[in-house]
């Protein structure tokens, strides 16, 4: 390389620490402040707070992040994470999550795996005890009984009669016949409800968590948990345990992920892109959007666009800086059923929602 391309490099790369550093100094919103910060999906309130909690008395940032996780995995009425999911075209839940630790620039993750609703603490030991990164299916399920984890049953009630009304209303040709519209059990309603399904053979889905974390020192960490799409072809592996799509930390720079349809994050590698895209200087939501671009403009197969050529579906990305800068954006400022798109973020100013950045208005 010329002495001058070089100089020319590492004055681009002191510009970009500068225009971090700089903004940095600036008070939120967007963060920036001292002490620690964590960011996650919408579903994460609570697991922010408590990751947020975990930094302040010293605890490892990656331990905060999969301790808040853990709480969502936990709750059987998130239905798109842990214990409660929508469960695969089979009726099983199958689950990813992946890890990644920035002091030590490792990661672990485990797909389609069953029976454990803390995929999280696998792909922590995947990390820790294994010269691998990504476990599967019953590789994963066999490592998790090697380190003690019982075998749960995930699939709750409600997610069970949601699956069969799907099952049941498939398809006309089957010998499975469509439960009378007037006796739609009430859970099976409010999930309706929830997602806003007007048709159960293309199920929209939604959901999953990703939180990222950054400490006093600036050591970061993120990890990600899903069940997936509902119904999905049992096997499919989303975004979610794929390092640098549903993930990426690198301590130097930030750490971010996403939610959403994986298939369109696993073809940007998403979260690896954003965090790229800071270590060139841009604000995490600038980072965000910018990779929400690139999706768009990725998606050329007309089954995912809408009649306005844009993409047919939902994803939301969050980044976080290691000067504790954060941000987020998302496809469009709303759901299908007009709820505005939001993230969840934690600091020493306590825990709350805030807008996402986005690419595209729902209603235009
Ligand atoms: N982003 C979650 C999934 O696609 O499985």
């Amino acid at each position: 390389m010329s002495i001058t391309r070089r100089k020319l490099l590492a004055s681009a790369a002191a510009a970009a620490a500068l225009a971090r550093a700089a903004r940095a100094q600036k008070a939120a919103p967007g963060g920036g402040g001292s002490g620690p910060v964590a960011i996650s999906s919408s579903n994460g309130l609570r697991a922010v707070e408590r990751a947020v909690q975990l930094l302040q008395e010293g605890r490892d940032p990656l331990e905060a992040a999969i301790a808040g996780v853990n709480i969502v995995e936990d709750d059987p009425n998130d239905m798109t994470v842990g214990y409660g999911g929508v469960p695969n075209y089979d009726g099983v839940v199958q689950l990813d999550a992946c890890v990644m630790h920035g002091p030590t620039a490792r990661a672990g993750a485990v797909a389609s795996l069953e029976g454990v609703k803390n995929p999280t603490r696998v792909a922590k030991l995947v990390m820790e005890t294994t010269d691998h990164v990504l476990l599967v299916g019953p590789g994963a399920r066999a490592f998790a009984d090697a380190n003690g984890f019982a075998r749960e049953n995930l699939l709750t009630e409600k997610a069970r009669k949601v699956w069969l009304y799907w099952r049941q209303n498939l398809s006309a040709t089957d010998k499975w016949l469509e439960p009378p519209p007037d006796k739609l059990d009430p859970e099976v309603k409010a999930f309706i409800d929830q997602f806003g399904w007007d048709d159960f053979r293309k199920p929209r889905s939604g959901g999953t968590i990703h939180l990222s974390a950054v400490d006093a020192r600036g050591d970061l960490a993120g990890c990600t948990s899903t069940s997936g799409l509902f119904f999905k072809i049992p096997g499919r592996v989303g975004d979610s345990p794929i390092i640098g799509a549903g993930c990426f930390t690198d301590n130097e720079v930030g750490s971010a992920g996403s939610t959403g349809r994986g298939e369109a994050n696993i073809l940007v590698s998403g979260g690896h892109l954003a965090v790229e895209l800071m270590r060139q200087g841009r604000h995490p939501k600038d980072a965000c959007v910018e990779v929400l671009r690139r999706i768009a403009h990725t998606t050329r197969e007309k089954r995912l666009l809408d009649a306005q050529g844009r993409p047919a579906f939902g994803i939301t990305f969050y980044a976080l800086s290691k000067s504790g800068e954060y941000g987020a954006a998302s496809m469009y400022d709303a759901s299908p059923t007009g709820k505005r798109a939001q993230f969840a973020v934690a600091d020493p100013r306590g825990a709350r929602k805030e807008d996402c950045a986005h690419v595209f208005q729902r209603r235009s």
